[in-house]
């Protein structure tokens, strides 16, 4: 298959809406996905991390404090860590309400739920594997997931691509699926990527690290499928900002508000 690695025919980077459409709903819910449908986007990105009784959760901190009202429901677990409850604990969180009333009652969704939501709304996914040295074996247990679910079939591979800003996470995607598309997060440096391209297709770096120079050189290594290695740049949400990166030739931007990314990138 195709890895997307590269920037479109177009020419223009991929926008992808980063934890859902997050400047309007609250981040990683259904409601975020749904939001970045609704204003056209396919692409979003999520974080996934495990319950204390092995579900996959789509969140993105450590802790479920700042994200849902859990230090209200069950104020005596201080630092309220995902990997201490259980999936039924959290099912009872309301993790829309910090954000805004209108958001009261959204749930932190399971993965499963989250693919289901996903397919609904024709959407791809970023999937970022977050803190993975919390959980052992979250990559075979995440990639099993999305292998049930159809992901990981040839015609639906497009459609996904798996990420960590742990390099040994990503080197066990890949071992484990070799055909999925694969990026590491951070930036590293021109003389290290090398020891990257044997099993990821993407640097994704934080935009404030990159130069002209560091993208392109970047693209003149070659990723385990044979092609260019790509670059998707986070966390991108201004239209100076798009515009820059973009004219240094990344291939997808991260955003919290892919319609200002998109407008800022039709203005061009
Ligand atoms: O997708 C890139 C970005 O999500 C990495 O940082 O902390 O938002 O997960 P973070
Ligand atoms: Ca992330």
């Amino acid at each position: 298959p195709m890895p997307v690695a590269r920037a479109g025919e177009s020419g223009k980077p991929t926008v992808i809406a980063h934890r859902g459409a997050s400047a309007y709903a609250p981040e990683n819910t259904l409601a975020s996905i749904d939001k970045a449908a609704k204003l056209g986007f396919s692409w979003v990105e999520n974080d996934v991390q495990r319950t204390k009784d092995g579900e996959l959760v789509v969140i993105h901190d450590d802790s479920l404090e700042r994200t849902t009202n859990v230090k209200k429901v069950f104020p005596g677990r201080a630092p309220w860590k995902v990997k201490d409850f259980t999936a039924a604990e959290i099912a009872r969180l309301d993790a829309g309400s910090w954000f805004s009333p209108a958001y009261a009652g959204t749930r932190v969704p399971t993965l499963r739920q989250y693919m289901c939501r996903v397919e609904h709304n024709h959407e791809k996914l970023l999937l970022e594997i977050k803190n993975p040295e919390l959980y052992p074996g979250i990559e075979q247990q995440t990639l099993k997931l999305l292998g049930n679910a159809g992901w990981l079939d040839r015609q639906h591979l497009g459609r996904l691509i798996v990420q960590s800003f742990s390099a040994d996470s990503v080197r066990t995607v890949h071992d484990l699926k070799p055909a999925l598309t694969t990026a590491y997060l951070g930036s590293p440096t021109v003389a290290q990527l090398s020891r990257y391209t044997p099993f990821t297709d993407l640097i994704n770096p934080s935009y404030g690290s990159l130069s002209p120079a560091y993208v392109s050189a970047v693209h003149s290594f070659e990723g385990p499928h044979g092609k260019p290695l790509g670059v998707f740049a986070w966390t991108v949400n201004d239209a100076a900002t798009a515009r820059k990166v973009t004219d240094y030739g990344v291939d997808g931007l991260i955003t919290n508000k892919p319609d200002v990314v998109r407008a800022a990138l039709e203005a061009d």
